[in-house]
């Protein structure tokens, strides 16, 4: 039978249809802990096997999407496919590309625990408990230990120890890039991987992810003790490369589990389909002698200004490809759970709004810039992201009936945003010259000047600085407004995912390296260029002391863009840039114990308030060294040139003959 524990502690009334448990904090995955069973740190969890309970949390999860009525509806699933643990059929076709690899076996603490997803847990009376927080999340779901939860056979319900293995053998092992056996890691790299060992977070001893940072030496933890899903990322890729896959398959999956389920405004909780910020294991006593280990998800609501994390779902996406196509292991993706939790997700971001762009509208901070900084509206950081997660995501849907709708739809949004960003976000000599000159209050549908910029707002120092070759996409554009500011995360993910067109994204290469002294200096990466200052910071970022001029996300340095910069510059065959700059980290980083972020103009200082040994930053450093090690895995994580995104234009606008398709009024070649 299915057994399910509820703790209802809110005012809020949930859903009948969705909710089963509620509890005044956060949804919580348990993994109970008897101080009477001793393991390590004197607890241990409590697992009980007996299959007819629900195992936590995987077994749970697995099962844990059943959705009911409307939201089932949404994601176009049939109601015979919910509730089922299996991997879809592979014959059901993804527009996958080359497979990939399998890692290589090293010796690396990762693997030293249990490493499986298979930890199960119940509650003390031998039920599984899921317990729902203030905030909507997943519907609490039962396994129950009757067979007859969906007719799946033997073949399909692989447990995940059988998967891997099954994977193990299938994933071509012939193609194994020989680089890392190789080539002998140095001094600094095997520090780092120390570091990045030393940050590992486990959850019922499975490593799920690794802290933001782990700096003694910082009076105020905040919440860098917690795993960040956008920080864990080169973690991730690092650990794929070094042939470590469960840490990531774990993190992919516990964070599904955490995917915000329901939305209810008044409480401030996120819209369903939201992937948390970020999420901390804590350990709590639930009966006199017994604790338990919960995950308790923040997707904003604790966070400073209280930001939604936009891009975290991107990222989970981005990772769940790279998981793929690095190990070869595809039947993460395949199976059910994890193919709603992508619908979810892309449900969310396709959802219509006030919005008539088919760029993305969002709050200030709603990604790695987690401040106020005027990157509210259409910022290039969300765009490209969203465009790579588009791509990713049309690779990974499994195509049938009920994914149809879902996959035109991206198809649309595909071609519809990359000719937006092309058209309307590039900058370089000959634009910002047209900008100058351009009219405006120009009232027509042919009008050159669209968004009504008033040349008065194209910047002094950008009239200087933009070089003679080379270009670059705006931070954002809305209505009488482009923000002219050079993002470098956005301006990376263009050149990756092919946002840009081959000689815009040339372009952008073409001016990191003509404005190196900017752009780069003395520890790579700005995140942006350059710092407002004065007015312009007291007005738009609100007075931040923490984002004074050339100071953290206001024109600081993070070397964690290191990583997307080697691979777009290996992309476009610049690798030796990728070099420099990775040789300016290998030096200087440990001597700095592997800060946050660096100060001034030039990245001459460590940030004001970076913290030290933080994991993003020395996991950056090593993907990069390992993708520079492995040019074949590399090319795997990028994206080329599609025409037929280029040819698709869906819009029914010319039809209609009331108005024109706004790519026919269009006056520059976007397609070179
Ligand atoms: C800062 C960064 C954010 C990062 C977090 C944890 O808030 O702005 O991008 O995820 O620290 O490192």
């Amino acid at each position: 039978m299915i057994a399910i524990n509820l703790i209802c502690n809110c005012t809020m009334k949930p859903s009948p249809k969705i909710l089963i448990g509620y509890k005044n904090s956060s949804f919580l995955a348990r993994c109970h802990h008897t101080r009477t069973m001793s393991m390590s740190n004197s607890t241990t969890c409590g697992l009980n096997l007996d299959h007819s309970t629900m195992h936590c949390p995987f077994h749970t999860r697995e099962f844990g999407r059943i959705m009911h009525g409307s939201n089932q509806q949404v994601f176009g699933l049939p109601s015979s496919s919910f509730g089922q643990s299996m991997s879809l059929s592979t014959s059901r076709r993804t527009k996958r590309g080359v497979s990939a690899v399998a890692g290589v076996d090293i010796n690396f603490k990762a693997r030293d625990f249990s490493g499986s997803v298979e930890t199960r847990v119940n509650d003390s009376n031998g039920d599984m408990v899921y317990v729902k927080g203030g905030m909507n999340v997943k519907p609490v779901v039962a396994e129950s230990g009757d067979k007859d939860e969906g007719d799946v056979g033997e073949e399909s319900r692989l447990e995940v120890g059988e998967e891997d293995e099954k994977t193990q053998n299938s994933c071509g092992l012939e193609n194994v890039d020989e680089a890392n056996n190789v080539e002998e890691e140095t001094e600094v790299e095997k520090e780092a991987w120390k570091l990045l060992q030393e940050a590992l977070v486990t959850y019922c001893d499975t490593p799920v992810g690794t802290v933001a940072a782990n700096d003694s030496t910082s009076e105020q933890l905040l919440n860098y003790d917690q795993v960040f899903i956008r920080d864990f990322i080169p973690s991730a890729l690092a650990f794929l490369l070094k042939g470590e896959r469960e840490i990531v398959k774990n993190f992919l999956l516990h964070t599904l589990q955490l995917q915000s389920w329901e939305k209810t405004v008044d409480c401030y909780s996120p819209g369903q389909g939201l992937m948390p910020a970020s999420f901390k294991v804590k350990t709590k006593e639930f009966e006199e002698g017994k604790t338990e280990e919960v995950l308790d998800p923040d997707f904003g609501e604790s966070a400073i200004g209280r930001v939604a994390p936009v891009d975290s779902g991107l990222w989970w996406i981005l990772l769940l490809r790279a998981y793929g196509k690095i190990t070869g292991d595809y039947s993460l993706q395949e199976r059910l759970d994890v193919q709603t939790g992508l619908r979810m997700i892309l449900n969310l971001c396709l959802t219509d709004g006030f919005d008539m762009f088919p760029s993305l509208l969002v709050t200030d901070g709603s990604c790695m810039i987690d401040r106020r900084m005027g990157i509210h509206g259409h910022p290039l950081e969300i765009q490209a992201l969203f465009y790579s997660a588009l791509r990713s995501a049309r690779e990974m849907v499994v195509e049938d009936e009920s994914s149809k709708k879902l996959v035109g739809e991206i198809n649309n949004r595909l071609s519809a945003l990359s000719f937006h960003i092309r058209e309307y976000y590039w900058v370089d000599m000959r634009k910002i010259n047209e900008i100058y000159r351009y009219k405006t209050e120009e009232y027509s549908l042919d009008a050159t000047n669209k968004f009504n910029i008033y040349p008065e707002q194209i910047p002094l120092w950008l009239m200087d600085w933009i070089p003679e070759e080379g270009g670059y996409l705006i931070g954002n554009l809305q209505p009488a407004h482009m923000d002219f500011r050079f993002f470098m995360l956005g301006n990376l993910w263009s050149v990756v995912s092919s946002l840009g067109t081959p000689r815009q994204n040339n372009a952008i290469l073409n001016l990191i390296e003509a404005k190196w002294e900017d752009l780069v200096g003395q520890m790579p990466l700005k995140i942006c260029y350059p710092a407002l200052e004065d007015e312009e910071w007291r007005l738009i970022t609100g007075c931040d002391p923490k984002n004074t001029p050339w100071s953290y996300h206001n024109g600081g340095s993070w070397p964690t863009l290191l990583w997307q910069f080697t691979l777009a510059c290996m992309k476009m065959e610049r690798t030796e840039l990728a070099e420099k700059a990775v040789a300016l980290a290998e030096k200087r980083l440990p001597e700095d114990s592997w800060p946050e972020y660096y100060d001034t103009r030039s990245a001459r200082f460590i940030g004001k308030q970076a913290r030290l040994y933080q994991t993003w930053t020395l996991a950056g450093f090593l993907a990069s060294k390992m993708l520079l090690k492995n040019p074949k895995l590399a090319s795997l994580l990028c994206w080329e040139e599609d025409f037929e995104i280029l040819e698709t234009c869906v819009c029914l606008l010319n039809k209609s003959g009331r108005i024109k398709c706004s790519r026919d009024a269009a006056k520059s070649q976007i397609l070179v």
